[in-house]
């Protein structure tokens, strides 16, 4: 695995490779890697011939600067498990050399049809420098793909529809969420909780399936299982901000779906300060689907 810091090395070496014949795979992270990532890095693997991770803490997509100094970081051990995966190349840019230009009068990408309701209600700006520093990723790699965890539903739709709007020629794929043997939604923010909280954060998959259960079983009045959902969530000690059904492309309130509609239930939470982000699937008239 080569380690490369700076873009003129990055876009040397994916020139060869690319002159070689090779398909090229990006895994855009910010580190701190877990089980959930080192499946997009597999899944890269089965279908690129070059697999490229990028290791970028952006400051851009962060509000408060306490959360950015918060966020943690541990290139040493993420390194050692990208190395036993045969990672060809390790992307770990500075502020630096993604911003040379500073981040505030950045040009911007804003998906505007998914923005601004759910995680876009609570973190303003966040998926504008989600959407900026993927679309520089892209330019620098230059990837055939890249890779996403399902886990941040609304970030993977709203790249695939970025990608969509600006003909971008990279194939998105999405992979099923990893989850600690509760549930848990496996995330860089659970190394911030106790093993107590860790347990009770569970709550939050259990109503995700709740309601899917419920849901499959005929029940529509979804604002009354939601809210019942966030009541599980509260008495667990946990604060719920949302728990929502969609639509799962559209991200669209659903009111009364159809027959074979396909749903996505989003749920946010904070167990203290950390906010915990989980969802489920669920295709109306496909039983075969539901079985996650
Ligand atoms: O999901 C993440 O880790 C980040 O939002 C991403 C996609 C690497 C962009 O910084």
């Amino acid at each position: 695995m080569q380690t490369l810091h700076e873009v003129r090395y990055l876009r040397a070496a994916i020139r060869a490779e690319k002159q070689n014949g090779k398909r090229v795979a990006l895994v855009p992270t910010m580190g701190n890697l877990h089980e959930g990532h080192m499946q997009l890095v597999r899944r890269a693997h089965e279908v690129a011939d070059c697999v490229v991770v990028s290791i970028f803490v952006n400051p851009m997509q962060f509000g408060e600067s306490k959360d950015l100094d918060n966020y943690p970081r541990t290139m040493e051990e993420d390194r050692a498990k990208l190395q036993a995966e045969n990672t060809h190349y390790l992307f770990v840019p500075d502020n630096n050399e993604i911003y040379p230009n500073g981040t505030e009068l950045h040009t911007k990408v804003n998906v505007d049809a998914l923005d601004g309701f759910l995680e876009g209600a609570s973190r303003k700006g966040h998926f504008e420098g989600v959407c900026t520093v993927v679309n520089k990723l892209f330019n620098l790699v230059q990837p055939s793909l890249s890779v996403f965890g399902e886990k941040d539903y609304q970030q993977l739709a709203i790249v695939r529809r970025m990608v969509e709007d600006l003909c971008m020629p990279v194939d998105i794929v999405g992979l099923p969420t990893v989850r600690e043997a509760n549930g848990l939604a496996m995330s860089s923010r659970n190394g911030h909780l106790s093993q107590a909280e860790r347990n009770d954060a569970g709550v939050i998959y259990r109503e995700l399936q709740a309601v899917r259960d419920r849901i499959l079983a005929g029940e529509r009045n979804f604002e009354a299982l939601c809210a019942e959902a966030k009541n599980e969530i509260s008495a667990a000690g946990l604060v719920p901000d949302y728990f929502d059904v969609r639509d799962a492309s559209s991200l669209a309130v659903v009111d009364t779906p159809a027959d074979d509609a396909k749903l996505v239930v989003l749920a946010a939470a904070y167990m203290g300060e950390i906010r915990l982000l989980d969802n489920i699937s669920i295709a109306l008239g496909d039983s075969s689907a539901n079985n996650r």
